[in-house]
């Protein structure tokens, strides 16, 4: 069984003060005893350094946005993986579809960005999914197989175990829209990534690896969203920048 984790990814969002005050809220909730979830916030990465001191020592994870391929060098405004867990993250998004649109990331780059998170200590959050056009050509199942095989990073190369690997499928149609996918269209796909990970992980491998969705994921669509069979949390935007609907998210995992 998967473990369950709860990613807020707040984007190009946010400043000292916001940040310190969102983490404070979550941090003052009263329910983190009985939460199992993995939480974890990623904060531009301006903000990594003062969001990590924040949260040294208490349950919120701390995760970079995106990361370099490489550990340092002649990459002007790149993120380094290594400085990210210097600061203090743990995790680091990879993929995400703003990445891959605006920044043209190829599923090779995606995983060798992944790996090099490996390298550093960072488990990343891997992130998939399809756009409107290739899911009305019927293409979803094929685009994320594609990116998975693609792109998943070789957990021995970078010597890590399957446990520092999350996956996010995020339909690229849903993200920011207020379109969620149906659950049981999620339901369809994460069979079948869970079903492709067995294959590429072994049986054991691929039933730890988390399998997120996200895309327009808030309150009210939390509960029927994580209970899908093989939804093993939810990576969030809009909603992870308001205290009270990261964490009313974070407790439908309860
Ligand atoms: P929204 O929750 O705002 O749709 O964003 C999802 C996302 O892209 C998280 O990475």
């Amino acid at each position: 069984m998967a473990r369950k984790v709860i990613a807020g990814n707040w984007k190009m969002n946010g400043d000292r003060s916001f940040a310190q005050d969102l983490v404070k809220s979550l941090l003052s909730r009263p329910e983190w005893g009985d939460l199992k979830a993995e939480v974890v916030v990623c904060p531009p990465a301006l903000l990594v350094s003062s969001v990590a001191e924040q949260t040294a020592g208490t349950p919120i994870h701390v995760g970079g946005q995106d990361c370099h391929q490489n550990a340092r060098g002649a990459h002007t405004g790149d993120q380094s993986p290594e400085l990210l867990a210097d600061l203090g993250a743990s995790h680091v998004i990879v993929g995400h579809s703003e990445r891959r649109q605006d920044h043209g990331e190829t599923d090779n780059q995606i995983r060798s960005k992944a790996e090099a998170a490996l390298r550093a200590g960072l488990t990343p959050i891997f992130c998939i999914g399809e756009t409107e056009q290739e899911r009305s050509d019927g293409q979803t199942l094929a685009v994320v197989e594609k990116q998975i095989r693609d792109g998943l990073p070789d957990l021995s190369a970078a010597d890590s175990g399957a446990d520092r690997l999350i996956v996010a499928y995020e339909p690229v149609w849903a993200i920011g829209t207020g379109k969620t996918a149906t659950a049981s269209d999620v339901a369809e796909v994460h069979a079948a990534l869970r079903r492709l990970l067995i294959e590429l992980l072994g049986e054991q491998g691929g039933q730890t690896v988390p399998l997120l969705y996200g895309g327009s994921v808030k309150p009210d669509n939390a509960d029927e969203l994580l209970s899908v069979d093989d939804v093993d949390g939810a990576l969030i935007g809009g909603a992870s920048l308001k205290a009270d609907d990261f964490w009313a998210i974070a407790l439908a995992t309860l």
